[in-house]
């Protein structure tokens, strides 16, 4: 079976809908069609200071988040980066073979401190490990959400020079990008992504919210002044969203939703909207609860991903150290 990889970073107390949308549900889609590595990037959270009681509470929510959203441990490898050693290894190589300009043109970094972020050298370097995490593993695809597409860019670059430079090494990567919720927008301000880092509470649905909390979100997320119930996410960008993340979850076409709310008005659409999403997230609530009371149980499935995991990069960091002229220990 093809590879496929992916992580997240463990940056905030939840996962949210963006994620949910944008990566997560593929990544339960894929897992039985392709041999899967699934982790959390604990590493790239420590480019943003956070409390490192707070760090560990979020990278077992993440992992246990991963789970509960249906990723299963057994068929997929899900665990730590941290854990898997090799990963900050081949990012140092590679970051040998990126060019400085290459990392200034990187537009997260630039939006990150252009809104006042007092960047360190690992920020500026992230998408360096970032590569090294797909290319570790031989990835031929990587389901992520739009916001991921230049990351997956600079990691073919990459490959495509180290391929050149030393021979045929490594798997150059596709992105695997779901084009109708690559990008769910924040509640409050439609035009821009949802974003643990940057979203308001109001904004952003977390996958943790109570039901009522999810139901009063859904409900004020700003629409537009027309009363049109219709996908144009340019000049309807709030009724845009909703329409889509009714349509991922429940499967019903865009033009479905359309005619079934035409004449209906934002109340109707917010209702229903509100319904699906509370429908996906009690289950999935439920399922959290149970793995975060058995936290031995979940370390265990992280050692055991870790140790697949390892298998994988270990053979690629050797195989990328003899090529570019790393001695084995003897
Ligand atoms: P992160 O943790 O910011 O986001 C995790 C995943 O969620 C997707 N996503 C969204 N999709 C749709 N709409 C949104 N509003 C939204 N917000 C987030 C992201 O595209 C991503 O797929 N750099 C990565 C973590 C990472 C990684 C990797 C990913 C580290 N190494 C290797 C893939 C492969 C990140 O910060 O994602």
């Amino acid at each position: 079976r093809p590879r496929i990889l992916s992580g997240m970073q463990p940056t905030s107390d939840s996962l949210h809908l963006g994620n949910y949308l944008g990566a997560l549900v593929n990544w339960v889609g894929l897992q039985e069609e392709f041999d899967a590595y699934y982790f959390v990037a604990d590493l790239h959270a420590l480019t943003v200071p956070t409390d490192p009681a707070v760090l560990r509470r979020r990278t077992q929510v993440t992992a246990a988040q991963f789970i509960a959203a249906g990723v299963d441990p057994e068929a997929s490898a899900v665990f730590l980066q941290s854990h898997v050693h090799p990963h900050p290894e081949l990012a140092w190589v590679l970051s040998c073979q990126t060019a400085m300009g290459e990392m200034n043109r990187m537009t997260q970094f630039k939006d990150k401190t252009s809104k006042g972020m007092n960047a360190n050298v690992g920020l500026f370097t992230y998408p360096i490990l970032m590569a090294a995490d797909i290319l570790m593993y031989d990835a031929a695809f990587v389901p992520v959400g739009e916001d991921q597409r230049q990351h997956l860019e600079i990691t073919r670059d990459l490959a495509e020079r180290v391929n050149t430079r030393f021979g045929p090494l490594l798997t150059v990567p596709e992105p695997y990008i779901l084009k109708e919720s690559a990008k769910i927008m924040d509640l409050q301000e439609p035009t821009s992504k949802m974003s643990g880092s940057l979203s308001s509470d109001k904004g952003i649905v977390l996958l943790s919210d109570p039901p009522s909390r999810i139901a009063k979100k859904i409900r004020s997320a700003v629409t537009d002044a027309e009363a049109e119930v219709r996908h144009d996410p340019d000049t309807k960008p709030g009724v845009s969203n909703l329409l889509v993340v009714h349509s991922v979850l429940s499967g019903t076409p865009v033009a479905e939703l359309e005619s079934r709310f035409a004449g209906q008005g934002y109340g109707a659409l917010k209702a229903e909207v509100a319904d699906v999403v509370v429908e996906a997230v009690g289950p999935f609530q439920q399922r959290m609860a149970e793995l975060l009371a058995d936290p031995a149980e979940l370390d265990r499935v992280l050692s055991s991903g870790a140790a697949r995991a390892a298998v994988v990069a270990e053979a690629t960091l050797r195989r990328v150290k003899d090529a570019v002229g790393l001695l084995p220990a003897a």
